[in-house]
């Protein structure tokens, strides 16, 4: 559904209460878009909020679903402009909301740049929302930050997966049941968005165990299917990648 005809922005859900809403934008050759997933119940929670700049497209996108001045928690997982670039905007219009992220983003950053203080979840640590239920997973360096983690909804099993397979264009289909793991390696390609991490490996597994049925994307179409051999193909890719044996970024070269 269509929100802003102006923007493109729209709203869809992919999976029981929990809303895609996206905007295509330029900021990529070849076009891009910028994603927030709205889970509606007793205390809805927008995991990232977009950029500072796009923040009435997102709050009218939600206006279909909730009013957004109901909005509890205003999650992201790390620190970057598409994920919290509209913190304090939310916060403003939302008097009951408190920034959700892990205890090293709180630490570092959101305690300091947000205007009300954060509900820092410890790995591993769950919160109730009502019908739904998410669990907070750390995971550093994994696509990339320090204070990198992702929240997993137990009803619905869907991974909230951040910058994970990252897909370029501007015309994604809100759900998916095709490949999206060579769009988002073809993207890492061309703009190696990836920490070097050696912990890598170790950390896809362990989001792979979840067996997550979908994978809320950040950039493309959200993604339903098997997440544990997606995930698991993800891990192979990186690790037969020469990037990740010898780190040089394209970016500097
Ligand atoms: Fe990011
Ligand atoms: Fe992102």
């Amino acid at each position: 559904m269509i929100t802003n005809s102006a923007s493109g922005t729209r709203i869809d859900e992919v999976a029981e209460g929990i809303y895609r809403i996206s905007t295509p934008v330029t900021a990529v050759p070849g076009g891009f878009t910028f994603n927030q997933y709205l889970i509606a119940d007793e205390e809805p929670l927008l995991f990232h909020t977009g950029p500072r700049r796009m923040f009435p497209l997102v709050r009218e996108a939600i206006e279909a679903v909730l009013p957004p001045a109901r909005l509890r928690h205003i999650g992201l997982s790390h620190f970057e402009a598409d994920e919290c670039g509209a913190m304090n905007e939310f916060l403003a219009i939302a008097p009951d909301a408190a920034p959700l992220c892990g205890r090293i983003a709180a630490m570092v950053s959101v305690d300091d740049v947000a205007d009300r203080k954060a509900r820092a979840l410890a790995d591993g640590e769950s919160l109730r929302l009502g019908r739904h239920e998410v669990r907070w997973l750390d995971t550093p360096h994994v696509p990339h930050a320090w204070e990198c983690g992702f929240l997993f909804e137990e009803r619905t099993r869907t991974l909230l997966c951040g910058d994970l397979f990252t897909q370029p264009g501007a015309e994604a289909a809100p759900l998916t049941r095709d490949d999206i793991l060579e769009p988002s390696e073809a993207m890492r390609g061309e703009l190696d968005y990836w920490a070097h991490s050696t912990g890598t490996r170790a950390t896809l597994e362990r989001l792979a165990d979840l067996n997550p049925r979908t994978l809320a994307c950040m950039h493309g179409s959200a993604w339903e299917g098997d997440g544990a051999s997606l995930l698991r193909a993800l891990a192979d890719r990186l690790e037969g990648s020469p990037r990740l044996a010898a780190p040089e970024s394209a970016m500097v070269r």
